[in-house]
């Protein structure tokens, strides 16, 4: 994991073949749709693990079976997920794997077909959500309107900035820059950057339209 060097809490995994091999198989557009989902939540899982580091630690002592004492640590404070639909959601199981009963809230957000702005639909978070680290959920980091979208209303929720870790597999250039210039406190755990993006909006090479793939609504 590298931090970039243009945005101080933009954080990337490191770009090993391994990373690469699973990215060639969900970005080709002829490979079925079963291998897309099996890789894709590879990927999340490598994301999740990597938020989870942003976490805050206190000092633990056990007692191994060889009766020896190791020092190691444990998680402070209480996490929470959140969604923002509907391709949020595939993240929503690669969280479920590492933090077992983790609760998860929803945002959903369509663009308003005239004005282009993000408009909030429907919203269900934990109440005591300001009391938590939020890891917030999305695979595609386009223009970043729906993810800033989000940020607000977890602001308007009472969380700070450096609570909120916003969890994704593809960003581009222009979403990091907008969502890190309007919440530079809070971290971005992106798994690579692409090049850009094209004239409709999607980010380019990146891979199409993540949840119609991956929820089969193509
Ligand atoms: N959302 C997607 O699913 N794909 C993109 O390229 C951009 C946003």
């Amino acid at each position: 994991m590298s931090h970039t060097k243009d945005h101080k809490n933009v954080y990337v995994l490191n770009q090993t073949n391994q990373l690469k091999g699973l990215f060639t198989i969900i970005r080709d557009r002829t490979k079925p749709r079963s291998e897309f989902i099996f890789y894709a939540n590879r990927i999340i899982r490598l994301i999740v693990e990597e938020g989870l580091n942003h976490l805050p630690v206190s000092p633990a002592q056990v007692t191994t079976a060889q009766n020896v004492k190791f020092d190691g640590v444990v998680f402070d404070g209480r996490i929470c997920g959140a969604s923002i639909m509907r391709a949020g959601e595939s993240m929503e199981q690669g969280l479920r794997d590492c933090c077992r009963s983790v609760r998860i809230g929803k945002i959903l957000i369509q663009r308003d077909e005239e004005s282009q702005e993000p408009v909030l639909h429907y919203k269900k978070l934990p109440d005591d959500i300001a009391d938590r680290y939020v890891l917030l959920l999305d695979p595609m980091l386009a223009t970043g309107g729906s993810a800033m979208c989000a940020m607000d209303i977890l602001i308007s929720m009472g969380c700070k900035q450096e609570q909120i870790i916003f969890l994704n597999v593809i960003a581009s250039p222009e979403g990091l820059h907008n969502v890190h210039k309007r919440f530079p406190n809070i971290r971005i755990v992106t798994a690579v950057i692409d090049e850009g993006l094209d004239n409709k909006g999607y980010i380019t090479p990146g891979l199409g339209d993540f949840g119609d793939i991956y929820f089969g609504t193509k």
